[in-house]
């Protein structure tokens, strides 16, 4: 069903309703609608545009088609434009003329973002909450690893000895962050469009801070060219999306790279890999792959929606109608990612001695010497040097710098006592690093400690909003 043609001799060339159609992309928003719809009715009662009788029956009509859209008896049809004109199209099949009361003092351009605006909240909610489990399987990963070592690398050659907990645990503080972001855009973008009307506000809607507050948000938008022009929120949603995809993207990498026959550390669950079409002893890290590859569409929801922005005249133009498609996409590619990345890290099991033989290896306890030096007193740039000279004579014996004796490593200074032994090994060298981000294992068990604390209060926090939220929603 078209909302408007009054003045038109004609309906619009075939070629023009399929380019404007967006009902088959937006009828996503369908129960959002319904539900401004009827914060919008009551909006309309207050101001005694419709009768409290008429607004009952409205508002129940409405209730009916929630229902009929959630089981699929109701749905749209050719001739409907967008989510919209479809929905009204069920109002009057329903009410008759009173279906169309209800368009009075809103437009498509405050509803369509209204809604779309409730939609992303909705989904950024759940997202978080997919987000909180992908924390607890990596903090628990983290634990179960916290006593094994592992080479850690700068620029993909060995550097120091670290505890692979501690290695785990890295990825558990990014998505808390992206975790962080989706909290402050939930709270930022907490301001309802709605009565802002095509562009100037309504006369006919007198209380847009009721209906704002029905609707859960804190309160309207202050200025109605703001209202239905404003995408930021949209921007920021899709930049949030795009780190988390980088953030599994790395993920992706690491456990692609883990499972190679070369590194050897990741045995990969049966259920989390895939095989060969050709090649029968193939086992692959697809899930892992996908996670780093999805990352690329992310971005370019992303970049394709600032494009979209950037010099956009203000109030409604209906280059706008794009702002919904990457969005939809990027949660649904979320959705489907999510759930994947998380079995392979609940499932992925890590070869310690693998791991923890070619932990020294590439004189990777070259430092504790020099730091060993530094504890002694003597001047950061001598320890160094004195260490690069050890590492150069085990390198012309083909020895690791831990594997020289108490006596090569005397030759070298005077310094190097036999004490410094309790450093060269994995774990003298890991327990040394005692600061509060360090490697340690005490160090890593008090960070994954609080890391489950700050998971578990995010969980609360939107166990919390996404319960108030559905309770918003019910009619
Ligand atoms: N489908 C449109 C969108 O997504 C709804 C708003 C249409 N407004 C208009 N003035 N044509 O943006």
């Amino acid at each position: 069903m078209a909302l408007w043609g009054g003045r038109f001799s004609a309906g619009p060339a075939q070629s023009v309703a399929a380019l404007s159609r967006s009902v088959e992309f937006d009828w996503r928003l369908a129960q959002y609608d319904i539900r401004v719809n009827v914060a919008h009715v009551r909006g309309l009662e207050a101001g005694n545009v419709i009768g409290g009788a008429d607004s009952q029956k409205i508002i129940s009509a409405l209730g009916e088609l929630s229902q009929e859209v959630e089981c699929g008896k109701f749905t749209y049809n050719s001739s409907d434009e967008d989510v919209h004109s479809a929905i009204e199209r069920g109002l009057i099949e329903k009410l008759g003329p009173l279906g169309g009361a209800f368009r009075a003092g809103r437009s498509r351009n405050d509803l369509v973002v209204t809604d779309f605006k409730l939609y992303m909240i909705d989904h950024i909610m759940e997202i978080a909450q997919t987000l909180t489990l992908l924390v607890d399987a990596l903090n628990r990963s983290a634990e179960e690893y916290k006593d094994a070592l592992a080479p850690g690398f700068t620029h993909l050659q060995h550097a120091q000895p670290i505890n692979f907990g501690h290695e785990i645990a890295k990825h558990s503080h990014a998505f808390l962050r992206d975790i962080d972001r989706i909290s402050d855009w939930l709270e930022r973008n907490s301001f309802s469009p709605l009565g802002a009307g095509a562009l100037a506000g309504s006369g006919l809607q007198p209380h847009p801070e009721s209906a704002a507050k029905e609707l859960g948000f804190v309160g309207a938008l202050a200025n109605s060219i703001d209202a239905v022009s404003d995408r930021d929120f949209v921007a920021e949603a899709l930049f949030i999306f795009s780190v988390i995809g980088i953030h599994l993207s790395r993920i992706g990498e690491e456990f692609t790279i883990w499972s190679t026959t070369e590194f050897g550390w990741a045995k990969l669950d049966d259920a989390f890999s895939t095989g060969s079409s050709i090649m029968p002893q193939k086992k692959n890290p697809d899930i892992a792959e996908l996670a780093r590859g999805k990352s690329g569409r992310l971005i370019g929801n992303l970049t394709g929606l600032l494009t979209v922005l950037k010099g956009l005249p203000f109030a409604y133009n209906r280059d706008l109608q794009e702002d919904k498609e990457p969005v939809f996409d990027s949660i649904e590619t979320l959705q489907v990612i999510l759930p994947a990345v998380i079995g392979m890290i609940e499932t992925t099991t890590f070869d310690r001695e693998r791991m923890a033989r070619g932990a020294l290896t590439g004189h990777a306890l070259a430092t504790e010497i020099a730091d060993f030096l530094a504890r002694k007193g003597i001047p950061f740039s001598e320890a160094h040097e004195t260490s690069g000279k050890c590492v150069r004579l085990a390198d012309s014996l083909s020895l690791e710098v831990h594997e020289l004796t108490d006596e090569q490593l005397q030759g070298v200074h005077a310094q190097l006592t036999s004490d410094i032994r309790t450093l060269l090994t994995g774990l003298g060298a890991t327990n040394s690093r005692t600061s509060v981000s360090g490697t340690s294992q005490s160090s890593v068990s008090a960070q994954i400690s609080l890391l489950k604390v700050t998971n578990q209060v995010a969980l609360k926090k939107i166990e919390n909003a996404r319960e108030t939220f559905s309770r918003m929603m019910s009619i």
